[in-house]
């Protein structure tokens, strides 16, 4: 009996040949031009889910679309590894929209409405139960759970969609006058189609007043 080859994966180094030779057949310089920039427009924010492939969705090649995926998308105002790819994709590639796309039957959200215990991703998880808090009354009248699960699943689209909007990150972009939107989308696993929730936001004045921050006042010149 052949054993498993546990410390290669041959398969997946032969696809990628196969891969990059159908990119270069479809155009000789792809990979050249690829290699000197990159000018994606648009920040993705997903899940990790395998079933998920962001530059898939939407039809888009690589250096079209920067990527960040975690587990049930969301965005955590202390989470350093988010904020750095904002930061980048906002500040320095410029890109002109963020993403966040979540998917119906998420695993991610369906372990946040329970209360069975999953180890340390509980942690990351409790973010999830703060937005089923926050829509409660909603949520506890529907009693199809598979209704209740997708629901949940929008729900939480549209809290990190506001956190985005949020950040120092965001927010200092549109007091500069850069052209950024936020969007909320969601997934179909089912049929493969996105679905836009429609909440969208291109300007701080679109935010509630709690979370507009004033520009950072000038550090003054000191006279000696
Ligand atoms: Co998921």
């Amino acid at each position: 009996m052949e054993v498993a080859p546990l410390r290669s994966l041959k398969h997946l180094f032969e696809n990628n040949l196969k891969w990059a030779d159908k990119i270069k057949t479809a155009d000789p310089q792809f990979f050249a031009k690829l290699s000197k920039q990159q000018a994606p427009e648009y920040l993705w924010i997903g899940c990790s889910d395998s079933r998920v492939p962001a530059n898939e969705i939407v039809g888009l090649l690589p250096g079209e679309l920067f990527v960040h995926r975690n587990v049930a998308n969301v965005v955590v105002h202390t989470d350093f590894n988010c904020l750095a790819v904002l930061q980048f994709a906002v500040e320095v590639l410029k890109v002109k929209h963020v993403i966040i796309c979540g998917h119906y039957g998420c695993g991610g959200v369906k372990a946040a409405m329970e209360n069975k215990t999953h180890g340390l991703i509980d942690n990351w998880l409790r973010n999830i139960k703060d937005v089923y808090q926050r829509h409660e009354a909603r949520l506890d009248a529907i009693q199809n759970d598979r209704e209740k699960l997708d629901l949940l699943c929008e729900l939480n689209v549209v809290d990190q969609v506001a956190n985005v909007c949020h950040t120092t990150i965001v927010q200092d972009a549109w007091r500069r006058g850069q052209a950024l939107a936020v969007h909320s989308w969601i997934y179909s696993i089912q049929d493969g189609l996105l679905r836009d929730l429609n909440f969208s936001f291109s300007g701080q004045e679109q935010i509630p007043p709690i979370y507009r921050l004033s520009e950072i006042p000038k550090p003054k010149k000191l006279s000696i």
